[in-house]
């Protein structure tokens, strides 16, 4: 009979050598990393092994063409002691379809919850008991066959990396509102997490750097008029006491699940939301005439993070002081307590392992 799951153990673990205090995001990794490859048509026996590096061919057509997709999630552990994910089935669905547009094969979702969960549950001393810090889960997929011509591969590898981490952004974030480079065109594979879409804002978010900011907010292929999100983080601001957000019908934003939880917590507290094409004229009009309370960016890495600048043109704007944003710090108090376990789960997002 075929194990259902292989384990090989590290000799000797590397936790008594992190310094709890100092968790620079994405630089940690846990003793061990799940690996399940895909090939002959099939899944086949998931194995947790030591964290290393993997061997690859030169041809591998990842390498080449990036068939390449990923995730992120993160493990908390609340006062209690619980170990919960948040909203782990949000992950699963948004992986399924990241395959299915990069012409991969799908993980089925509940199998994608129950290896995340598997590996978790074996690095859980990992998991990080500071306020704000927690174990980032990155499970991803990649094409491995050996081989130059262009065609989806006939062979993958998944893998689960953890890692214990701090705040991705360490202060308000300053960014500014590109309109020459294009993250995505309509038609195109924006709304996949796919390893090429971050490529891509590499360079734009650079000069960006140079000028002093952070990040970027993309705005539409056509026009560049109309906002979209901002890489590592989605969109949100409130004008006029109404919380808005770029809509997700067009398939050149990715689907945040912090973004829709955002959105959703809202929509129960009963404060109004819009989800909408904003344009960037009307962001400015009202940042000037002093009608945009609050700004900020929800993703899994960057948590609910609060925007103090605005670039745009040859202007910064800045942004209303932190402590008068309410919209945000309700949310992120929220969040926060949810997992921490010190307010009640009221939309049950917390899943526990
Ligand atoms: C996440 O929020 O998990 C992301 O994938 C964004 C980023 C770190 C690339």
């Amino acid at each position: 009979m075929t194990p259902e799951l292989e384990i090989h153990r590290v000799t000797e673990s590397r936790i008594g050598q992190i310094n709890w205090d100092n968790l620079p995001f994405g630089h940690i990794f846990t003793d061990h990393m799940l690996v399940m490859d895909y090939r002959d048509d099939s899944w086949q026996t998931p194995q947790i092994v030591p964290y290393g590096p993997i061997s690859m061919h030169p041809c591998n057509t990842t390498l080449h063409y990036g068939q390449s997709i990923f995730e992120g999630m993160k493990a908390i552990r609340s006062k209690d002691g619980r170990v919960t994910l948040f909203r782990p089935d949000m992950n699963a669905k948004r992986f399924a379809e990241s395959c299915l547009r990069m012409a991969m094969p799908v993980i089925p979702e509940a199998r994608f919850i129950e290896l995340v969960k598997t590996l978790v549950r074996f690095e859980q001393t990992w998991i990080p008991d500071r306020a704000e810090a927690s174990l980032y889960i990155r499970p991803f997929l990649f094409a491995t066959d050996e081989y130059l011509g262009v065609r989806p591969s006939k062979t993958y590898k998944f893998m689960i990396l953890t890692c214990p981490v701090g705040a991705y952004y360490a202060k308000p974030v300053s960014v500014k509102i590109e309109e020459t480079y294009t993250r995505a065109a309509e038609g195109g594979v924006g709304r996949a997490k796919t390893a090429g879409n971050y490529a891509a804002s590499l360079y734009p978010t650079q000069r960006a750097i140079e000028q002093g900011f952070q990040q970027l907010i993309w705005t539409d292929a056509k026009s560049h008029e109309y906002l979209e999100e901002s890489g590592t983080m989605n969109l949100m601001l409130v004008i006029d006491g109404v919380l808005l957000t770029p809509s997700e019908d067009s398939d050149t934003i990715l689907r945040s699940v912090v973004k829709r939880s955002v959105v959703e917590l809202a929509k129960h507290w009963g404060l109004p939301v819009e989800e909408r094409r904003i344009s960037v004229a009307e962001v400015i009009t009202a940042i000037r005439e002093g009608r945009l309370t609050d700004a900020f960016g929800a993703g899994t890495a960057a948590t609910i993070a609060p925007i103090a600048k605005i670039g745009y043109r040859d202007e910064l704007f800045e942004l209303p002081a932190l402590e008068t944003r309410a919209v945000s710090l309700r949310i992120k108090a929220y969040l926060d307590g949810i997992k921490s376990g010190d307010c009640a789960d009221e939309l049950s997002w917390c899943v526990e392992i």
